[in-house]
Protein backbone atom coordinates (compact mmCIF):
# COMPACT_ATOMS: atom_id res chain seq x y z
CA UNK A 1 0.00 0.00 0.00
CA UNK A 2 0.84 3.47 -0.15
CA UNK A 3 0.64 6.61 1.57
CA UNK A 4 -1.65 9.24 0.44
CA UNK A 5 -1.03 9.70 -3.08
CA UNK A 6 3.06 9.58 -2.17
CA UNK A 7 4.55 7.00 -4.64
CA UNK A 8 7.92 6.00 -2.39
CA UNK A 9 6.78 3.64 0.67
CA UNK A 10 10.25 4.10 1.95
CA UNK A 11 9.21 7.32 3.44
CA UNK A 12 7.91 5.24 5.96
CA UNK A 13 7.82 1.49 6.16
CA UNK A 14 9.92 0.88 9.28
CA UNK A 15 13.71 -0.47 8.90
CA UNK A 16 12.92 -4.18 9.82
CA UNK A 17 10.40 -4.28 7.14
CA UNK A 18 12.94 -2.99 5.05
CA UNK A 19 15.37 -5.91 5.87
CA UNK A 20 13.13 -8.46 5.45
CA UNK A 21 12.21 -7.02 2.16
CA UNK A 22 16.06 -7.70 1.22
CA UNK A 23 15.82 -11.35 3.24
CA UNK A 24 12.99 -12.23 0.90
CA UNK A 25 14.73 -10.63 -2.64
CA UNK A 26 18.08 -12.88 -1.38
CA UNK A 27 15.55 -16.21 -1.38
CA UNK A 28 13.99 -16.01 -4.80
CA UNK A 29 15.96 -16.32 -7.60
CA UNK A 30 13.23 -13.82 -9.84
CA UNK A 31 10.70 -10.85 -9.11
CA UNK A 32 8.45 -9.62 -10.68
CA UNK A 33 6.90 -5.98 -10.48
CA UNK A 34 4.81 -3.15 -12.02
CA UNK A 35 5.78 -0.27 -13.50
CA UNK A 36 5.24 2.05 -10.72
CA UNK A 37 7.23 0.33 -8.09
CA UNK A 38 9.76 -0.19 -10.82
CA UNK A 39 10.25 3.88 -11.60
CA UNK A 40 10.53 4.12 -7.67
CA UNK A 41 13.19 1.02 -7.39
CA UNK A 42 15.03 1.79 -10.30
CA UNK A 43 17.79 3.39 -8.89
CA UNK A 44 18.36 1.75 -5.72
CA UNK A 45 18.38 -1.84 -7.51
CA UNK A 46 21.90 -3.41 -7.18
CA UNK A 47 21.68 -5.67 -10.54
CA UNK A 48 23.72 -9.38 -10.44
CA UNK A 49 23.70 -12.20 -12.34
CA UNK A 50 20.91 -15.22 -10.93
CA UNK A 51 18.89 -12.42 -9.97
CA UNK A 52 16.28 -11.81 -12.87
CA UNK A 53 13.65 -8.73 -12.13
CA UNK A 54 10.60 -8.98 -14.48
CA UNK A 55 8.52 -5.69 -15.21
CA UNK A 56 5.41 -6.24 -16.61
CA UNK A 57 4.14 -3.13 -18.89
CA UNK A 58 1.99 -2.90 -21.67
CA UNK A 59 4.57 -0.71 -22.80
CA UNK A 60 7.96 -2.76 -23.08
CA UNK A 61 9.31 -0.49 -25.76
CA UNK A 62 9.78 2.27 -23.36
CA UNK A 63 11.85 0.58 -21.85
CA UNK A 64 14.08 -1.22 -23.80
CA UNK A 65 17.51 1.24 -23.18
CA UNK A 66 16.98 -0.07 -19.52
CA UNK A 67 17.26 -4.06 -20.49
CA UNK A 68 20.04 -5.83 -19.09
CA UNK A 69 19.64 -9.77 -20.25
CA UNK A 70 18.49 -12.26 -17.55
CA UNK A 71 18.79 -9.58 -14.96
CA UNK A 72 16.19 -6.93 -15.80
CA UNK A 73 13.79 -7.45 -18.69
CA UNK A 74 10.49 -5.73 -19.38
CA UNK A 75 7.11 -7.87 -20.95
CA UNK A 76 3.12 -7.77 -21.37
CA UNK A 77 2.53 -10.96 -20.10
CA UNK A 78 -0.81 -12.54 -18.09
CA UNK A 79 0.84 -14.16 -14.56
CA UNK A 80 0.62 -17.60 -15.48
CA UNK A 81 2.30 -16.57 -19.07
CA UNK A 82 5.25 -15.34 -16.69
CA UNK A 83 4.97 -18.51 -14.69
CA UNK A 84 5.60 -20.65 -17.33
CA UNK A 85 8.31 -18.58 -19.07
CA UNK A 86 10.36 -18.26 -16.00
CA UNK A 87 9.78 -22.43 -15.40
CA UNK A 88 11.15 -22.69 -18.26
CA UNK A 89 14.20 -20.98 -17.90
CA UNK A 90 14.72 -22.75 -14.89
CA UNK A 91 13.46 -20.45 -12.13
CA UNK A 92 12.10 -21.98 -8.75
CA UNK A 93 10.97 -18.91 -6.70
CA UNK A 94 9.42 -16.31 -7.83
CA UNK A 95 8.90 -12.98 -5.59
CA UNK A 96 5.64 -10.87 -6.72
CA UNK A 97 6.68 -7.40 -5.26
CA UNK A 98 3.68 -5.79 -6.02
CA UNK A 99 1.59 -2.93 -6.42
CA UNK A 100 -1.72 -3.96 -5.73
CA UNK A 101 -3.42 -4.83 -8.85
CA UNK A 102 -0.29 -7.42 -9.87
CA UNK A 103 -0.69 -8.71 -6.55
CA UNK A 104 -4.43 -9.30 -6.94
CA UNK A 105 -4.09 -10.58 -9.99
CA UNK A 106 -1.65 -13.03 -8.94
CA UNK A 107 -3.99 -14.01 -5.86
CA UNK A 108 -7.16 -14.66 -8.47
CA UNK A 109 -5.18 -16.57 -10.28
CA UNK A 110 -3.92 -19.36 -7.77
CA UNK A 111 -0.40 -18.47 -8.53
CA UNK A 112 0.68 -17.43 -5.15
CA UNK A 113 1.78 -20.09 -1.96
CA UNK A 114 2.76 -17.99 0.63
CA UNK A 115 1.35 -14.32 1.21
CA UNK A 116 3.97 -11.89 3.70
CA UNK A 117 2.66 -8.73 5.14
CA UNK A 118 4.08 -6.31 7.43
CA UNK A 119 1.66 -4.15 9.56
CA UNK A 120 2.79 -1.14 10.44
CA UNK A 121 1.55 0.83 13.66
CA UNK A 122 0.07 3.86 11.25
CA UNK A 123 -3.06 4.77 9.70
CA UNK A 124 -3.03 6.91 6.72
CA UNK A 125 -7.10 6.92 5.42
CA UNK A 126 -5.95 6.87 1.45
CA UNK A 127 -3.36 5.53 -0.50
CA UNK A 128 -3.08 2.60 -2.80
CA UNK A 129 -4.11 -0.80 -1.26
CA UNK A 130 -2.44 -3.62 -1.15
CA UNK A 131 -5.47 -5.50 -2.81
CA UNK A 132 -7.40 -4.08 -6.23
CA UNK A 133 -11.03 -3.35 -5.37
CA UNK A 134 -12.47 -7.05 -7.05
CA UNK A 135 -14.40 -9.79 -5.74
CA UNK A 136 -11.97 -12.12 -4.26
CA UNK A 137 -12.61 -15.18 -1.70
CA UNK A 138 -9.44 -16.52 -0.59
CA UNK A 139 -8.54 -18.62 2.15
CA UNK A 140 -5.41 -18.17 4.50
CA UNK A 141 -3.48 -20.30 7.11
CA UNK A 142 -1.56 -17.90 9.32
CA UNK A 143 1.99 -19.99 9.21
CA UNK A 144 4.13 -17.33 11.59
CA UNK A 145 4.11 -14.21 13.07
CA UNK A 146 6.08 -12.06 14.60
CA UNK A 147 7.01 -8.27 16.34
CA UNK A 148 9.82 -6.90 14.50
CA UNK A 149 10.14 -3.77 17.00
CA UNK A 150 9.85 -1.82 19.87
CA UNK A 151 7.01 0.46 17.94
CA UNK A 152 4.65 -2.69 17.24
CA UNK A 153 5.51 -3.64 13.49
CA UNK A 154 4.17 -7.28 12.73
CA UNK A 155 5.20 -9.53 10.19
CA UNK A 156 2.00 -11.99 9.16
CA UNK A 157 3.22 -15.06 7.20
CA UNK A 158 0.44 -17.02 5.65
CA UNK A 159 0.13 -19.89 3.31
CA UNK A 160 -2.75 -20.10 0.65
CA UNK A 161 -4.80 -23.04 1.49
N1 LIG B 1 3.68 -1.17 0.45
C1 LIG B 1 4.25 -2.04 -0.36
O1 LIG B 1 4.77 -3.04 0.13
C2 LIG B 1 4.29 -1.83 -1.85
C3 LIG B 1 4.79 -2.84 -2.66
C4 LIG B 1 4.85 -2.63 -4.04
C5 LIG B 1 4.42 -1.42 -4.58
N2 LIG B 1 3.96 -0.45 -3.78
C6 LIG B 1 3.53 0.84 -4.36
O2 LIG B 1 2.35 0.65 -5.10
C7 LIG B 1 2.23 1.69 -6.08
C8 LIG B 1 1.73 1.10 -7.40
O3 LIG B 1 2.71 0.24 -7.94
P1 LIG B 1 2.60 -0.42 -9.40
O4 LIG B 1 2.26 0.62 -10.40
O5 LIG B 1 3.84 -1.22 -9.60
O6 LIG B 1 1.39 -1.39 -9.20
P2 LIG B 1 0.21 -2.08 -10.01
O7 LIG B 1 -0.96 -1.19 -9.92
O8 LIG B 1 0.08 -3.45 -9.51
O9 LIG B 1 0.75 -2.17 -11.49
C9 LIG B 1 0.42 -1.17 -12.37
C10 LIG B 1 1.21 -1.22 -13.64
O10 LIG B 1 1.99 -2.40 -13.83
C11 LIG B 1 1.87 -2.86 -15.17
N3 LIG B 1 1.21 -4.19 -15.15
C12 LIG B 1 0.68 -4.84 -14.09
N4 LIG B 1 0.23 -6.05 -14.46
C13 LIG B 1 0.49 -6.17 -15.77
C14 LIG B 1 0.31 -7.21 -16.72
N5 LIG B 1 -0.27 -8.39 -16.39
N6 LIG B 1 0.71 -7.01 -18.00
C15 LIG B 1 1.28 -5.85 -18.35
N7 LIG B 1 1.50 -4.83 -17.49
C16 LIG B 1 1.11 -5.00 -16.21
C17 LIG B 1 1.08 -1.82 -15.91
O11 LIG B 1 2.04 -0.89 -16.38
P3 LIG B 1 1.91 -0.03 -17.73
O12 LIG B 1 1.03 1.13 -17.36
O13 LIG B 1 3.33 0.37 -18.03
O14 LIG B 1 1.31 -0.92 -18.77
C18 LIG B 1 0.25 -1.19 -14.82
O15 LIG B 1 -0.11 0.15 -15.06
C19 LIG B 1 3.62 2.33 -6.17
O16 LIG B 1 3.59 3.60 -5.57
C20 LIG B 1 4.51 1.40 -5.38
O17 LIG B 1 5.58 2.07 -4.74
C21 LIG B 1 3.85 -0.64 -2.43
Amino acid sequence: MTRHVEKNIHAWTSKEDQEHFRSLIDEHDALVMGTGTYDIAKTSIRHKPKKLRIVLTHHPERYKNQEIKNQLEFHTLSPSELVSMLTDRGHKKLLVVGGGRMITEFLRDGLVDFLYITVEPKIFGTGNPMIATEDLDIELQLIKNAVLNKQGTILLEYKTK
